[in-house]
């Protein structure tokens, strides 16, 4: 079985925050270090969204290129990624050669399957502009709920998408007159004739958050087209100066990097297509938040369906609820926000990692909050996991010169130990296959509790003196249970995991299908030992707290 694993593509505007880092992100990152783990083939890839209507009115807002916005947001993005350790195989963007190629076959071949009609639509106009106003060139009062701030596609208020025709006192975005109203030659992907194929697969999907509401109001054909000059040009003649609409060739981009990425790893021109028409061989899984449903969940498989060219379809689409930070919903424009690649300039990313863990939204919202950062860093990482490693460690550096040499003997309770470990490791893989990252890591935890059990209980320090063989039996055990926590904790927290294979002298490698096999026995001698979690302290919390709200 091979697994095909993306990431919702990020948008190319601005930098990205925590929330979507636990939504789309490090969910999918868990996974697949998970899969890799496991010893299975796996690709994941990802890369910036860079096209759409957002990213021209940035750019023109600030006098600079598309380009230049798309450059400048790809670096601060793929810096926070890094920085957050996101092991994905590549990290492109969709304004390349690939990317226009593809999605013009993808749109041609629709075309030639039927499925695209062509429609004159009235559309927004500026007169002063000399340009028709998609999505967000208008700006305007929301006709549902009446908030003055709706966009021309969607209000951020009450939630709801809008066509651009029915708000009220629509005004230009770019010079502020009001709009005329003006036809225009569009292009609609024809959703409605793939509603029963839709319906019959999505009835096979169980456990899939709900699309109902769009079947009940029946599938229409969709605009695909946008009147800008900023994206893919729609390659039909008639249809000059419009490009695809973006989310038309937005997941697109996954074909596009893992064409790129096999490319770049000089394999076969065609391995790409082993993976995207692999069939029942491969598992397609797209990581997205809850925004992106209806597109990876049904205009995404049309898209695919149309081609009639054997692609496959998403097997898995887990989608994320969303984070809120300090009960709050999360707003970049009121600077309520973290942004990754500051954050992680300033705490430790297996912490960060660590603590999304533990909140991650999978069924509904969560809260990041920074005294749930602390407690998760100080009284689980610090104290119950870097504890454990720490007194071992600390114990056998001074009293046995960081070796463990001699006769061991082990007893019935290392068994019953170790039976309770074993089901624990058993339990957190299956939390890793099935998404569930957050009981993951409560079950990791409780190993590190039931190992700080079995050394209060076992008292090493007393039997050093009284029963060597035994003492050498109980660190041995400490020390194979560090090995098991560092080793099913590398998913979420890396870092910390190689540090500790570095201490035990170990290779850094993190095997899953051996996790019932100990590496250490006696002979073990140390490597350096340093500390694993520090604590983060109350000021520094209020510092950040502080941060929140404030323009910095
Ligand atoms: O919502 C978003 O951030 C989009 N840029 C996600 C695109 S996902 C994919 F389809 F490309
Ligand atoms: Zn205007």
């Amino acid at each position: 079985m091979k697994y095909l694993v993306t990431s919702a593509l990020p948008y190319a505007n601005g930098p990205i925050h925590l929330g979507h880092l636990a939504g789309a992100y490090l969910p999918a990152d868990v996974f697949v270090r998970y899969l890799r783990n496991m010893k299975r083939d796996v690709v994941y890839v990802c890369g910036t969204d860079e096209h759409g209507v957002p990213i021209t009115i940035n750019a023109e807002s600030r006098g600079i290129t598309p380009e230049d916005v798309v450059k400048e947001n790809h670096e601060l993005i793929a810096r926070g990624f890094e920085m957050a350790e996101m092991s994905f195989d590549i990290f492109s963007g969709t304004h390349n050669d690939i990317e226009k190629e593809l999605s013009q076959d993808f749109f041609k071949r629709l075309d030639k399957n039927g499925f695209i009609s062509v429609r004159n639509v009235e559309q927004l106009y500026c007169e002063h502009d000399k340009m028709f106003l998609p999505d967000r060139y208008v700006e305007g009062t929301c006709p549902i709920c009446k908030d003055p701030g709706a966009r021309g596609d969607q209000c951020d208020k009450c939630g709801n998408a809008l066509n651009s025709l029915d708000l009220i006192n629509p005004k230009c975005k770019i010079c502020g007159q009001t709009p005329v109203r003006k036809t225009s030659k569009h292009w609609f992907l024809d959703l409605d004739k793939f509603e029963k194929r839709l319906d019959a697969w999505l009835e096979t999907k169980e456990n899939w958050k709900s699309n109902v509401q769009w079947f009940e109001r029946g599938l229409e054909p969709r605009g695909i087209t946008r009147d800008i000059s900023w994206g893919v040009p729609v390659p039909v003649e008639g249809a000059e100066g419009k490009v695809l609409y973006v989310w038309f060739d937005a997941p697109i981009g996954y074909i596009a990097f893992t064409k790129e990425l096999f490319a770049k790893r000089g394999l076969d021109e065609n391995e790409w297509e082993k993976w995207w028409k692999g069939g029942e061989d491969v598992k397609l899984v797209h990581f997205i938040g809850k925004d992106n449903i209806v597109f990876h969940s049904i205009i995404w498989p049309a898209m695919l369906m149309g081609q009639e060219d054997g692609w496959k379809l998403p097997d898995e689409i887990p989608a994320n609820e969303f984070l809120n930070l300090e009960g709050q919903k999360i707003s970049t424009s009121r600077n309520w926000a973290i942004w990754v690649h500051e954050f992680l300039e300033r705490f430790n990313p297996d912490s960060v990692r660590f603590y999304l863990a533990t909140i991650a939204p999978e069924t509904k919202d969560s809260d990041f909050s920074f005294k749930g950062f602390q407690d998760a860093n100080n009284g689980m990482l610090s104290a119950i996991y870097g504890n454990f490693v720490n007194r071992n460690l600390a114990f056998i550096n001074k009293f046995f010169g960081g070796k463990i040499e001699g006769e061991i003997k082990f007893s019935e309770e290392d068994d019953k130990m170790w039976e309770d470990v074993n089901r624990e490791l058993k339990e957190i893989l299956d939390c890793y296959e099935t998404f569930r990252v957050r009981d993951a890591a409560f079950h990791i935890m409780e190993i590190g509790r039931i190992a700080n059990k079995y050394f209060d209980t076992m008292a090493p320090w007393a039997l050093r003196k009284s029963d060597p063989e035994r003492c050498n039996g109980v660190f041995v055990n400490c020390l194979n249970l560090i090995d098991k926590m560092a080793t099913v904790l590398e998913p979420i927290t890396p870092a910390a995991s190689r540090k500790v294979k570095r201490m035990l002298n170990l290779p850094e490698v993190f095997d899953f299908t051996k996790l019932c096999e100990h590496n250490i026995s006696n002979g073990i001698k140390l490597g350096e030992v340093e500390i694993l979690f520090g604590k983060i302290d109350d000021e520094t919390i209020a510092a950040e707290k502080s941060r929140l709200g404030n323009n910095h």
